[in-house]
């Protein structure tokens, strides 16, 4: 069973979480929803503050989510998220993606969002994603994909940054282009062509509040978050290039014509 040897590079800093509390099944599991059925059993790995758990948990209203993340204190977060929610059929714990403890077939779904990418063997985290679902059942995985992000106007700023990013992820074990890469990660797990969905989806932030709210958090990441702390601990940024990626951020937000679109890949392998 292989370890997990990757650095998560985001971390749960407030910036980063008020990033992913924004999430919701219909924006980040649109693909997934009309498969699922009010009694299923539910994997959600990965969860991190459990917005989309939440959201999932209420639809199987006669079912249940089991949710797992690596990060014991991000589980906390999700546990009062999920009780504010009144989510009685939600269960939290501490485990690693390449080696679960669950029997084999336990679950109808095993979903991960945005969590392949950051993980050290995506492969073997399909493997036994694959392992613990039933016959039958699913295998659900979306993530972006950072080299295919897109934006205007074009920013010197934000293309040093996505070059940083993408330096700081491999540096880290991950794989920050992932989105093109789910459906070769999947065939070699083992799943068949045949059993294997494959198709995209996107976020759009341009409206005013939305840039202003992505432009904001990122140039707060660049400075505070563990991204920021794993750019200057590797060397692959001084702060003075930490502080130009959060100034092309605000400067990007603070323009009327900005947009940008970050692009997913997303599987449903039938198991
Ligand atoms: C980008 S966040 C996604 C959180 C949530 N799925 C969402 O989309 O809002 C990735 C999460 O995966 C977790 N993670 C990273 N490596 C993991 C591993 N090997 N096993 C389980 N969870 C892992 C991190 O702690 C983090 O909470």
């Amino acid at each position: 069973m292989a370890k997990d040897t990757a650095t998560y590079t985001h971390g749960h800093h407030e910036s980063v979480l008020r990033s992913h509390t924004w999430r919701t099944a219909e924006n980040s599991a649109a693909y997934l929803l009309p498969e699922l059925r009010t009694d299923h059993e539910i994997l959600d790995i990965g969860c991190g503050p459990g917005t989309i758990t939440a959201d999932l948990a209420a639809i199987v209203t006669e079912g249940h989510v089991t949710a797992v993340d690596r990060a014991e204190g991000v589980l906390v977060k999700a546990a009062e998220h999920a009780a504010a929610r009144g989510a009685g059929n939600i269960d939290f714990e501490v485990a690693d993606v390449h080696g679960l403890r669950f029997a084999d077939d336990t679950f109808d779904v095993a979903h991960a969002h945005q969590v392949l990418q950051h993980v050290g063997d995506p492969v073997q985290a399909l493997r036994e994603m694959r392992r613990v679902t039933r016959p039958g059942g699913l295998v659900a995985v979306r993530d972006s994909d950072y080299g295919a992000f897109t934006w205007y106007p074009a920013s010197r700023g934000l293309s040093d940054w996505l070059d940083l990013y993408e330096r700081v992820a491999r540096a880290n074990g991950g794989e920050p282009d992932a989105g093109r890469r789910l459906k070769s990660w999947a065939l070699e797990a083992g799943f068949e062509e045949e059993a294997v969905e494959a198709s995209s989806s996107t976020w759009t932030f341009a409206a005013p509040d939305d840039r202003r709210w992505w432009g904001g958090l990122w140039a707060d990441r660049a400075l505070h978050s563990a991204f920021a702390e794993q750019a200057a601990a590797g060397d692959h940024a001084t702060r003075e290039q930490l502080e130009a990626a959060a100034e092309a951020w605000k400067d990007w937000s603070g323009r009327p014509d900005a947009w940008l679109m970050i692009p997913h890949g997303q599987l449903l392998c039938r198991v």
